[in-house]
C-alpha cells in the first residue's frame, strides 16, 4: 500500500507570523536583505550572494535581458530562460553583462578619416554621443582622440569634413591608465568635469570607457548586484538535454549562476547533469537544482557535492496545471517546511548550508514574507515579474486596462522553440502543464519591488530581526482558520477607493 503522509498539504495563505519584540534602535531601512545563492561550506563565506532575496522565473514571458538588468539593479537575479536556442540565450546573458556599469568596452568607434555625416549616423544608430577615434576604428585600437556631439554643429559645419578635423585630439583628452579603480576613475571625471573617461593601456590602446552617468546611476541604485568587474550579475537556466553544449556557452557569455529548469528535478537525468558540470568546472560555478518538494529530493540533489541551492515547488505556479494534469505536487508551504527541516538537519550533520529557493505560487507580498520566515533563503517569481514594464512581452489594452501576456513553460507555445533548434530532437507534447494567460501591467520592476521590500523589512522589524537568517530563526508561525483568513481583510465596512481595487486586482488581492 502507498505511504499516506500525516497532515494535509498546506499553502502560505494558511499561516501568519506572531510579532516578537521590536527594539527601539531598529529601522526598516537598515534591515539587511542579502542572502546566499551558493552552498556555504563550514567556516567559509558564501561564494555568491544576492542583495535582495528575489529571483525571476526562467520563463519566456518573464526573464529576458531587460528584466534581468532591471532586477540586478535592485539587487536580485534574473534567470534567463533556456527554452530557446543556445546562441540566443547566451546573447541575452551577454547583453546583461555588457550593460553599462563601471568599465565598459567601447562599441561605437570611428577613425580620423570618417566623415561627420557618417559619425552622426553612428551616433543616431547607437544612441552614443561620445565616440572614441582610434587608429583602426575598433574599441581596442590606439586612441587618437574623442569626438562628441558638442564638437560640430549639424547645420553650420560641412558634414563632409572628417572626424580628424573636429575631434579633441589625444594630447587634450583626459584619460585614465589601465589598473586604476572605478573610484579613481570617477574622481578623475569629477575633477576634470568630464562625462566620459577613456582608459588606456601602456601602449595607448583603448581598453574601456567610464561614464559619469553610470556613476550617478549607481548612486541611485546602492543595492545593485555586481560581479568583481562591476558588471551586473545574471543567472541562466539549463535543461537536462543539451547541458554539455549549453553550459560552456553560458559560462563563456558570463553567467554568474546556473539552474536546472524542470518541474521535477528528482531525476537521474538531473543528477547526471550536475555530476557532469561538477566534473568539468568543479565548485567554480554556482549551480541550482530542482524542483523538489521533499526531504528525499533534497538529499538526492545535494549529496556528493551536488547542487549549490535547491528550488522547491511543484504545481503551485499561477499558470501551472501540473497537479490537475498529472496528480503530482505538494502544497507549497508543506513542501518548503519539509525541505527546510532536512536542510537544517543536513547543516547540523555536515556543517554545509544549502540555500533554498521557494519557487512559484506567491500570490501577494505577504506570502513572500511567510516563505522567507518559513526558511526559504530567496523566492523565485514568474507572474510578479511578467506584470512589469521590463518583461519581454508587448503591452496589450483590454477593455481600457493594460495587460501583458504570461504563459507557462509547459505550454505548447513555450515548447515550440524546439522545432527550430537543430540540436534538439522534436519531442511532441501530448498534454500541457501550463496555461497561456494575461496579467495586468503594474509598473516597473523598481516600483513594485520597492513596495514589496519595504513591507518585508517592516515585518522583519516586527519580529525583531536585522537580517534574513535571524528572521528565520526568530519567526513563530501560526496556522490560521478559514475564519481568520476572512478576518484578515477589512470587515463590516464599505470602501470606495479606486486605487485599492486596482492594487488588489493586480497583486495584493489574491490569497
Ligand atoms: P508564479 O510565480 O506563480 O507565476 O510561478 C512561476 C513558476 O511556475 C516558475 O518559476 C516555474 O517553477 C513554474 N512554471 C513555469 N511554467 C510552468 C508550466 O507551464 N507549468 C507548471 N509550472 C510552471
Amino acid at each position: 500500500m502507498a505511504t499516506i503522509l500525516e497532515g494535509v498539504s498546506r499553502t502560505f495563505a494558511e499561516f501568519l507570523l506572531i510579532p516578537r519584540l521590536t527594539r527601539k534602535d531598529q529601522k526598516p531601512d537598515e534591515v539587511d536583505l542579502s542572502t546566499p545563492l551558493s552552498a556555504v561550506e563550514p567556516n567559509k563565506l558564501a561564494r555568491f550572494k544576492i542583495n535582495t532575496p528575489v529571483v525571476s522565473a526562467a520563463m519566456q514571458s518573464v526573464s529576458g535581458s531587460r528584466l534581468a538588468i532591471a532586477l540586478a539593479r535592485q539587487g536580485g537575479l534574473g534567470f534567463v530562460f533556456c527554452s530557446q536556442d543556445i546562441a540566443s540565450q547566451a546573447e541575452m546573458v551577454h547583453q546583461v553583462k555588457a550593460h553599462k556599469a563601471g568599465f565598459v568596452s567601447s562599441d561605437s568607434n570611428t577613425k580620423t578619416d570618417t566623415t561627420l555625416l557618417e559619425v552622426i549616423e553612428l551616433m543616431k544608430r547607437t544612441g552614443h554621443s561620445t565616440v572614441p577615434v582610434t587608429d583602426d576604428g575598433t574599441g581596442s585600437g590606439k586612441l587618437l582622440g574623442l569626438i562628441t556631439d558638442q564638437d560640430f554643429w549639424v547645420y553650420e559645419d560641412d558634414l563632409s569634413n572628417t572626424v580628424g578635423q573636429h575631434m579633441t585630439a589625444i594630447d587634450k583628452v583626459i584619460f585614465g591608465v589601465e589598473g586604476l579603480t572605478l573610484n579613481e576613475a570617477n574622481r578623475l571625471l569629477h575633477k576634470h568635469k568630464k562625462n566620459c573617461l577613456p582608459i588606456l593601456d601602456d601602449a595607448g590602446h583603448l581598453t574601456s570607457l567610464v561614464f559619469k552617468k553610470d556613476y550617478e546611476d549607481h548612486m541611485r541604485h546602492p543595492n545593485e548586484l555586481l560581479d568583481g568587474s562591476k558588471r551586473l550579475c545574471v543567472g541562466a537556466a539549463i535543461n537536462t538535454h543539451d547541458y554539455r553544449e549549453r553550459v560552456p556557452a553560458l559560462i563563456e557569455a558570463g553567467a554568474d549562476a546556473l539552474c536546472f529548469d524542470s518541474s521535477d528535478g528528482f531525476t537521474e537525468f538531473q543528477k547526471e547533469g550536475i555530476e557532469w558540470i561538477r566534473h568539468q568546472y568543479g565548485q567554480s560555478i554556482v549551480i541550482g537544482g530542482g524542483n523538489i518538494v521533499s526531504a528525499e529530493g533534497f538529499d538526492y540533489l545535494v549529496e556528493d557535492g551536488g547542487v549549490d541551492f535547491v528550488k522547491v515547488g511543484m504545481g503551485g505556479g499561477s499558470i501551472c496545471i501540473t497537479r490537475e494534469q498529472k496528480g503530482v505536487g505538494r502544497g507549497q508551504a508543506s513542501a518548503l517546511m519539509d525541505v527546510v527541516r532536512r536542510r537544517d538537519e543536513y547543516l547540523a550533520e555536515t556543517g554545509r548550508y544549502i540555500p533554498i529557493c521557494s519557487d512559484g505560487g506567491l500570490a501577494n507580498d505577504t506570502q513572500i514574507v511567510i516563505a522567507l520566515a518559513m526558511g526559504a533563503d530567496f523566492v523565485m517569481m514568474g507572474r510578479y515579474f511578467a506584470m512589469t514594464e521590463e518583461s519581454p512581452t508587448p503591452k496589450t489594452s483590454i477593455n481600457g486596462q493594460m495587460y501583458k501576456p504570461y504563459w507557462g513553460e509547459g505550454t505548447n507555445r513555450a515548447q515550440n522553440w524546439q522545432r527550430y533548434a537543430e540540436d534538439m530532437s522534436t519531442r511532441e507534447m501530448v498534454f500541457e502543464e501550463g496555461v497561456d494567460a494575461y496579467v495586468p501591467l503594474v509598473g516597473s520592476v523598481a516600483e513594485v519591488l520597492k513596495t514589496t521590500l519595504y513591507k518585508l523589512r517592516s515585518t522583519m522589524v516586527n519580529v525583531g530581526a536585522d537580517g534574513l537568517s535571524e528572521f528565520r530563526d526568530r519567526s513563530i508561525l501560526t496556522l490560521v482558520s478559514e475564519q481568520s483568513v476572512i478576518e484578515a481583510g477589512t470587515s463590516s465596512v464599505f470602501q470606495f477607493s479606486a486605487t485599492r481595487d486596482i492594487e488588489e486586482s493586480n497583486w495584493g488581492g489574491k490569497s
